[in-house]
């Protein structure tokens, strides 16, 4: 498995492997890995004759008063566990050399980053999108896995490389989570064991709507409530939104009639945990 730190390393290297005939998978993370990224990385794996991942805590998609600084870290681990998931190649840039001192390009969508996360995160997909199109021009990736745990971002990337011709495939993961439900997440090592298991409520209030909506209610707004009111009665929780939408569009949807997503980001502690589903009206 090569480390490549530089642009221009992983792009030689790249470069090489296509010159060779080889196609490549990409995965890319910020690292701290755990299951859900391994998946990603299995997917990944026989789709192409190499396997990149790249880990790179990416600065332009923090907010100010974001954990930027305080994001997990163990680059020996995550070293440990691509080599055995069968990575090839790992892209590990310092922040300086992904940008340089006069940087003022922005990748920027229309629609897809007015809802859900993008509302209480402002700048963040922008961030994302840029960071992405840099990566895949580096990388110069056939396939790229993203993992639906963030539903948002995967959609912005499918839309990404539709709008901007990139000529690679966008695998979509599905999410792994823990043996009790919870989704995994780099940022649940924030929570104290308490909170761990309060933070069970964001996979336990999804399976009370997909009940709700099997037993024929409709109104999106009823069962948010009924979500939102459960998650309170836990402690040191607060919920950022839970939305019904489009699975593609993303706008909110009021009525559920036809396949949905419900999306959701909840506060447990100093942790803003993630979840959603993909549910169908009963027929
Ligand atoms: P990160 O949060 O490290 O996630 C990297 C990839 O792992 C993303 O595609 C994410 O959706 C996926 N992932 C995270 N938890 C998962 C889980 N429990 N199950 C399945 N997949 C999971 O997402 C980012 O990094 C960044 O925004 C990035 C795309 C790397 C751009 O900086």
């Amino acid at each position: 498995m090569e480390i490549l730190k530089t642009k221009a390393e992983m792009r030689a290297w790249a470069t090489q492997k296509k010159r060779e005939g080889r196609t490549i998978s990409f995965v890319p993370t910020m690292g701290f890995l755990h299951q859900g990224h391994i998946s990603l990385l299995e997917q990944g794996k026989p789709l192409c004759d190499e396997l990149v991942l790249s880990i790179f805590v990416n600065p332009t998609q923090f907010g100010p008063n974001e954990d930027l600084d305080a994001y997990p870290k163990n680059i020996e681990m995550d070293l440990k566990l691509a080599k055995a998931a069968g990575t090839t190649a790992v892209f590990l840039p310092h922040a300086d050399e992904m940008y340089g001192k006069n940087y003022q390009t922005r990748v920027a969508l229309d629609h897809l980053p007015n809802y859900l996360c993008g509302k209480s995160r402002p700048g963040h997909f922008g961030g994302v999108a840029t960071v992405v199109t840099k990566l895949f021009n580096i990388v110069m990736p056939d396939v790229a896995v993203f993992g639906k745990k963030d539903y948002q971002q995967l959609q912005i990337i499918q839309q990404l490389v539709q709008d901007l011709d990139f000529d690679i495939e966008i695998i979509p993961g599905e999410i792994v989570r823990e043996k009790d439900g919870l989704a995994m997440s780099s940022r649940n090592a924030y929570m104290t064991p308490a909170q761990r298991d309060v933070a069970l409520c964001l996979s336990k209030s999804i399976a009370l709507a997909k009940e709700r909506i099997a037993d024929g209610e409709k109104d999106a707004h009823d069962i948010v409530k009924a979500m939102a009111d459960y998650i309170h009665g836990f402690e040191h929780t607060r919920v950022d939104y839970i939305e019904f939408c489009d699975p593609k569009t993303l706008a909110p949807m009021a009525v559920i009639d036809r396949q949905t997503v419900v999306a959701m980001a909840v506060h447990v502690g100093k942790s803003r945990l993630l979840d959603n589903a993909l549910i169908d009206p009963p027929a």
